[in-house]
């Protein structure tokens, strides 16, 4: 008894005298949480051939059983619904198909309108398809906690760590769009243009980190405050204050400075806590956001800097308050000749300026796209395939 004591609390001391790094501890969660979701990827595939069946069975079109789905969430207090949740039910045990098909009719009666069903009950033979392929990247066995409580818990030693080496808070909201199945060791911090959320840039960083081969990417998207833009005369989300034309200045240099500086505390939550290599993160922006990136990738350390319809603010800053810290790295821009919003010579004199600072600048022009690029998105994201599989040395590219 007494022997045992004194073993527990010689573990208890040597427990204490070395407590897991902050930094382990992330990177111990970030493995969990990896494999939380690869099991969670595995579940839904699985869920989604269960579903399949379950149409085939009831005779039902996929449309029809999500229908009667939907009745049984949104309108569980009308008596048809109870009638389409029992068959739900009732389907959910593969019996009772007359009674579904009767609750089927009483959904037609209350004039379910089919229309806003976008998701659709897979086909049995997608959804082998899907758990196939899940099974491939390797199903692990459930974790001891849910995703939701891992990523709580990441959060918290993300913040611990970074608290320990020093680093700033984030200065805007987050969101960040990463692989469900491993641990990101790329990073691309993409900023929304002057009026914009982050949230409209979610649908192109997804199916970036769905494509990729070879590299695992983690998208972190800042949300600019609302605050006032003189030449708009009006309130809108933006990464700093323009007196004149937003393009052509005069901008205000001390929120330009700030916003670059807040973006590469960003960057280095990135590579310190997550220990992702500076070689493995890019800045990207569209519009005021590129403008953003222009001016970090100017004075920081970034692996390449990819502009959208954007520009270089405070063009004469430089090259006396540029660094060498990105002087090997490209910086790619993409540009419409219709541009409404930036005419296309303010995009060119930014060409002309990164390239007498000595930058290695890709330089892509599309006659007749506006502002938003909306014709030509496709190739916008092959050629930034493109060129991280030569910025990382590995062919990224979807096949
Ligand atoms: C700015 O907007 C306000 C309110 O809409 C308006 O009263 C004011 O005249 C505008 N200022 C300029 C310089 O256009």
């Amino acid at each position: 008894m007494k022997v045992s004591l004194i073993l527990f609390l010689l573990i208890l001391s040597h427990a204490q005298a070395t407590p897991a790094s902050p930094l382990s501890r992330v990177r111990a969660l970030q493995a969990d949480l990896a494999q939380a979701r690869r099991h969670l990827t595995c579940r839904s595939a699985l869920i989604a051939l269960h579903s399949a069946r379950r149409c085939r069975y009831a005779g039902l079109s996929p449309v029809e059983y999500l229908r009667l789905r939907r009745v049984c969430k949104t309108r569980s207090e009308s008596r048809t619904s109870l009638t389409a949740c029992k068959a739900i039910r009732c389907t959910a045990c593969l019996s009772e198909r007359r009674l579904l098909q009767r609750a089927l009719e009483a959904c037609r009666r209350i004039g379910w309108d089919s229309s806003g069903v976008r998701r659709k009950c897979p086909s049995v033979a997608y959804a082998k398809k899907e758990l196939r392929l899940a099974r491939a990247r390797g199903c692990p066995p459930a974790p001891t906690r849910g995703v939701q409580r891992i990523e709580s818990e990441l959060e918290t030693a993300v913040r611990r760590a970074a608290n320990r080496l020093g680093l700033r808070p984030p200065a805007y909201p987050l969101r960040v769009v990463e692989s469900k199945r491993d641990v990101p060791d790329t990073v691309v911090v993409l900023l929304h243009g002057a009026g914009l959320t982050n949230t409209g840039l979610v649908p192109s960083a997804q199916s970036v980190v769905d494509e990729a081969r070879g590299a695992v990417f983690r998208f972190v998207l800042p949300q600019a405050p609302t605050e006032f833009l003189t030449s708009a005369n009006l309130s809108l989300p933006i990464w700093y204050d323009a007196t004149g034309d937003l393009a052509d200045g005069p901008w205000e240099r001390g929120q330009i400075l700030r916003a670059a500086r807040n973006v590469h505390d960003l960057i280095r939550l990135q590579t310190e806590v997550f220990g992702i290599g500076k070689e493995r993160v890019f800045v990207a922006g569209f519009s005021q956001g590129g403008s953003v990136a222009a001016t970090v990738y100017l004075r920081y350390r970034v692996a390449a800097a990819i502009l959208v319809s954007s520009f270089l603010p405070m063009r004469d800053s430089y090259p006396a308050e540029m660094t060498d810290a990105s002087a090997a790295a490209p910086v790619v821009m993409f540009q419409g000749t219709a541009d409404e919003m930036l005419p296309v010579e303010i995009a060119r004199k930014t060409r002309d300026t990164l390239r007498r600072l000595g930058r290695d600048v890709r330089y892509v022009e599309y006659p007749g796209e506006k502002h938003a690029l909306a014709g030509v998105v496709e190739d916008v994201t092959m050629r930034f395939f493109e060129l991280a599989s030569e910025v990382l040395g590995t062919d990224i590219s979807c096949v």
